[in-house]
């Protein structure tokens, strides 16, 4: 574009003749009311944020594709499920995805110590399929209904808006659950060096689906080609004294200079079904599955190619959600999936607009690039998802006069429940069992930093409060328990008196290290 070109309009089109001065009555005013091209420019101005979002405030966006080898592990992905993006090798699928960090701000410190967000939108044929994972395998909680606890009780004092060791572990010590997720968070593994260098897990089960039907669960994971890498708590201090979005920078600097990072794909599988013989279930988010009994199988691969041109509409108005699966995928009965799957669409519909959808960075490029709905208005409707040939008079369905219709059925075997209603925690807790085998696994240099990082924020907690927590360490394993309660001045004599909470459900084995406690 010529120089002479490239002249400042207003977003009415108007050439803008003077961006220094406003109108006024002389040079030192008064101003005046009609003064357009400054008031639009102020006003915008005064609108340029949306709320940020209420968990994962602070993330940056990356571009890529999805290259898939046709198959699961050594077999057909075809037999697992009927998902047009896995089903050929070598077939790509263009990407979006979303780092982030949990529960600092916009412009927090992107080496807390923090679960990563780790959340990749698909835009494939068949529509958007969008995997909102976590760098860590598990999660804190099982059920959905206390999340907004959990995360009150990480995020700043509502007073002192400060986060407060004793607001956390006041909760945490009320939620055994969450010791698995505590050992990972507080080990090494909790401050991820740089987006490039970490895991992604989908945390929570779904299900496959094939042509046939037939349904397994499954769990997605995501392997950096580029390594794992984390920091200490002292290093990361010394990063963020330089720059709080170190991440951030160091992603976008990587794709710039064409270092490409890369993902493998990985899914577990086990049968559609309750899994009596197993001591924990399917659906707990706070457990790993095991991988010598269900091993990684190889899906595909993941290159990300291509940064945001504009961090606000990219990044800040991409809208991710769990409910947003296609055909050959489906939900699990698990509590948190499906509690999740209500929230992103409804806290998008508030954070950027009832049609977020029709934003670039969030519309699907289905089978012939474009979607097809009946849905018409509301704040911000940017265009009409009509098809070419729709009859325009016609948004409802059915119509025989060249409306839409439905796509062809899919045979689908939906599960027969049976049950009372209940308000009921799931039976096979095992609370502590993955957390003592994640301690026992650890290098001993991980777990010297688990105890201090752990121990260090315990110390400043009150009495009641540290005594719970050193209780379920020590049901955790004899060694964190003692540990820790080196760091606190406190002894397994200090805790035996504490009882189970009334709504844990203890496991035989746990009774038995709960009578020798310590
Ligand atoms: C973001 C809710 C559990 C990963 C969010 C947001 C909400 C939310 C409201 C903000 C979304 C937005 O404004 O666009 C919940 C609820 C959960 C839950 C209710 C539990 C019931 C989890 C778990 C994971 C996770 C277990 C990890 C597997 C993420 C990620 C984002 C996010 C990665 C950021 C998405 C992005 O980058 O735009 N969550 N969440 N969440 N959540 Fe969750």
């Amino acid at each position: 574009m010529a120089d002479d070109d490239k002249i400042l309009t207003t977003r009415q089109g108007h050439p803008v003749q003077n961006n220094q001065n406003q109108r006024t009555v002389g040079s030192r005013g008064p101003a005046t009311l009609e003064n357009y091209h400054f008031l639009e420019k102020i006003s915008h101005f005064d609108r340029e944020r949306i709320p940020e979002r209420v968990v994962h405030a602070r993330g940056f966006v990356a571009y890529g594709e999805f290259e898939a080898t046709g198959k699961i592990g050594d077999e057909p992905a075809s037999r697992y499920t009927r998902a047009k993006l896995f089903a050929e090798p070598g077939k790509k699928t263009e990407v979006a995805i979303r780092f982030s960090t949990v529960i600092g701000g916009r412009d927090s410190s992107e080496v807390a110590r923090d679960p990563r967000g780790f959340a990749v939108k698909f835009y494939t044929e068949d529509g958007n399929w969008d995997v909102v994972g976590n760098n860590l395998a598990v999660f804190f909680i099982r059920d959905a209904i206390k999340f907004p606890d959990v995360i009150h009780s990480l995020k700043p004092d509502p007073v002192t808006f400060r986060q407060e060791p004793n607001r956390i572990f006041d909760f945490m010590s009320q939620t055994p659950e969450s010791m698995h997720m505590l050992t990972h968070l507080f080990s090494p593994r909790g401050i991820p060096a740089t987006y490039r260098h970490m895991e992604g897990f989908g945390v929570n089960t779904y299900k496959m689906v094939n042509a046939a039907g037939e349904t397994v669960l499954v769990k997605f994971h995501w392997h950096p080609r580029q390594g794992v890498a984390s920091l200490t708590d002292e290093e990361a201090a010394k990063v963020q004294g330089q720059d709080l979005g170190s991440a951030s920078r160091d992603l976008y600097g990587a794709i710039e200079r064409g270092d490409f990072p890369q993902w493998d794909m990985y899914v577990q599988i086990m049968s559609d079904d309750e899994h009596p013989e197993l001591d924990w279930d399917p659906l707990d988010d706070t457990k790993i599955w095991p991988e010598d009994q269900f091993p990684l199988r190889h899906m595909g691969v993941m290159t990300l190619n291509r940064n945001v041109k504009d961090h606000h509409n990219e990044n800040e108005q991409i809208a991710m959600g769990t409910g947003v699966i296609v055909d050959g995928l489906d939900f699990s009965d698990d509590k948190m999936l499906v509690g999740r799957t209500f929230s992103y669409s409804d806290t998008q519909r508030y954070r950027v607009g009832p049609n977020y959808l029709q934003l670039p960075v969030n519309q699907p490029r289905g089978r012939d690039g474009a979607v097809h709905t009946n849905q018409r208005g509301g704040q911000m409707s940017y265009g009409v998802d009509l098809h070419p040939s729709q009859n325009p008079h016609v948004n409802y369905e059915p119509s025989v006069h060249g409306g839409l219709h439905e796509a062809e059925r899919q045979p689908n075997q939906p599960p027969e429940i049976h049950g009372h209603l209940v308000q009921a925690p799931l039976e096979r807790t095992n609370d502590y069992a993955q957390a003592r085998a994640r301690f026992e696994t650890m290098n001993d240099w991980e777990r010297d930093e688990l105890v201090k990082t752990l121990g260090g924020l315990l110390a400043d907690c009150e009495r009641d409060v540290q005594e719970r927590m050193l209780w379920h360490l020590f049901m955790v394993h004899d060694d964190y328990g003692r540990r820790v309660g080196e760091v606190l001045g406190m002894t397994a004599a200090d805790v035996r008196h504490l009882e189970p909470l009334a709504t844990q459900r203890l496991t035989d084995a746990e009774r038995t290290r709960l009578a020798n406690l310590g």
